[in-house]
């Protein structure tokens, strides 16, 4: 971290606190209040962590306001157009874009790393029959420390790298084959001669009595979906993967616990949510109705794919993924889809209403991204299985970053505790 040159006076009573202030690359200055406990006896509270910087990072940038997503500063429009979701990997992994040498032996060795241990196969077959895809990869993902001992050392840098490797790998696999188990087809097991992107089409989509074709304009559009989603800086599953890694639990049990923070509907679950909603709405005529139930403070409905906590401004993913929502469609011969139809004018009507302008409420990257993914075939379970897969190298550069921090120590925040002060305890008899 920089040198601190400027400071800010805290005054509690008659004591007055010099707190110093760092000055980041990008985005506002960040007052550090690690002493201030120690010093003032005081804690600071805020739930949501809506004005704290847990920790400091060089991997993501994004600046609400102005509606920008950089990774490790280039622009994720740039990136969506330009590269692709493994080149976005590498450069999140290791800070640089890779040379073309560079970027085959990344492809290489991930493509090499896809196979799950045979014995996984056991492990899926424990599921119920209708277990949600999404309980499914917890599970599974948390299983991993069970099958791969050799890379669970969080101190090793080998075994670090081993795991980001295999996780990223494997993770379109266990996806799939969760999908596959929820609809009682057989596991097809990946391909080596297969994109990162086809591969997964492939094993959610052929079964063994028939492959599937992977259309190329299809797999563009699912690496596109796998970019956007890629990292996203300290969100709420990110920072849960940190906070779980702060104890120095293995990298398996951190993604785990990742993945089962990003399941919440107010998280990687609202694209699910999102589609539920327009399919619900139904047709352009009910969507005030709609707005009307999502603006009603006495109603707790709320526009699905709507509003988000950092961006006041455009999603920069939204912009991108409604384009790729067009490219899809006139492909599947499906442009005058209803909920498409339906998706534009609510995001039109929304715009347009003072309600979501006055809060700042815009389209995110969840409000097209269903649309997206049910016309390629996917049922709404689905969904934030996909989200997971893509967050995965957010998840582990982030991790990677962290265990390599010197100021790294275990999370624990504090409290405003508003309970009983001690009392004595009273016996069964007398209460
Ligand atoms: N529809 C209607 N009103 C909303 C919405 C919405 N989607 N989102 C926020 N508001 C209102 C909210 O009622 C509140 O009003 P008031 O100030 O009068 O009480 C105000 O806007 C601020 O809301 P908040 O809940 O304090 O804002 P937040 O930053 O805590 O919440 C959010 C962010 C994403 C949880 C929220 O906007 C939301 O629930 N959106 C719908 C779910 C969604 O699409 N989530 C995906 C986020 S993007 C993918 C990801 O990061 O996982």
């Amino acid at each position: 971290m920089a040198d601190a040159p400027k400071s800010a006076t805290l005054t509690i009573g008659d004591n007055t606190y010099d707190l110093p202030i760092h000055s980041p690359t990008a985005g506002p200055d960040v007052v550090d209040i690690r002493k201030l406990y120690g010093q003032a006896g005081v804690f600071t509270y805020d739930p949501g962590f809506t004005s704290t910087a847990s920790c400091d990072s060089t991997i993501t940038f994004i600046d609400g306001g102005e509606g920008v997503l950089l990774h490790r500063g280039y622009p994720i429009d740039q990136l969506a157009e330009k590269s692709h979701y493994l080149e976005v990997c590498y450069l999140l992994l290791y800070g640089e874009l890779p040379s073309a040498a560079q970027l085959e032996e990344f492809e290489s060795l991930v493509t090499n790393h896809t196979m799950l241990h045979e014995q996984m196969v056991y492990f899926y077959r424990g599921f119920r029959r209708d277990a949600h895809p999404m309980a499914i990869m917890t599970g599974v993902v948390g299983a991993m420390s069970a099958f791969y001992h050799d890379s669970t050392d969080i101190h090793d840098a080998h075994q670090r790298e081993v795991a980001s490797i295999r996780l990223i790998a494997k993770m379109p696999t266990i996806a799939a084959w969760a999908y596959k188990f929820s609809i009682g087809q057989p596991f097809i097991y990946p391909r080596n001669d297969l994109d990162y992107a086809s591969n997964f089409l492939r094993m959610c989509f052929a079964v063994p009595a028939e492959d599937y074709e992977v259309n190329p304009i299809l797999s563009r559009a699912m690496d596109r979906i796998f970019t956007l989603h890629a990292d996203h800086e300290q969100n709420a599953s990110t920072s849960t993967v940190r906070l779980a890694s702060s104890s120095g639990a293995n990298p398996f049990a951190c993604i785990a616990a990742g993945i089962a923070c990003l399941w919440g509907p107010a998280h990687g679950g609202a694209n699910q949510a999102c589609l539920e909603m327009l399919k619900e709405i139904g047709s352009v005529d009910r969507i005030p109705e709609f707005i009307a139930r999502a603006k009603d403070k006495n109603d707790p409905f709320r526009l699905m794919g709507f509003g988000h906590r950092v961006y006041k401004n455009f999603d920069p993913r939204a912009t991108v993924m409604k384009q790729s929502a067009d490219e899809v469609l006139e492909l599947l011969g499906v442009e005058n889809n209803p909920v498409l139809a339906v998706a534009k004018e609510l995001e039109k009507q929304a715009l347009e209403d003072p309600y979501f302008a006055e809060k700042k409420l815009f389209p995110n990257v969840d409000f097209y991204s269903g649309v997206i993914l049910e016309a390629m075939g996917f049922p709404t379970s689905m969904f934030t299985p996909i989200f997971a897969l893509s967050r995965t190298v957010g998840w582990i550069s982030q991790w990677k970053e962290m265990i390599g921090d010197p100021q790294n120590k275990i999370g624990r925040p504090r409290q405003l505790y508003l309970g009983e002060t001690a009392r004595d305890y009273v016996d069964i008899e007398s209460r």
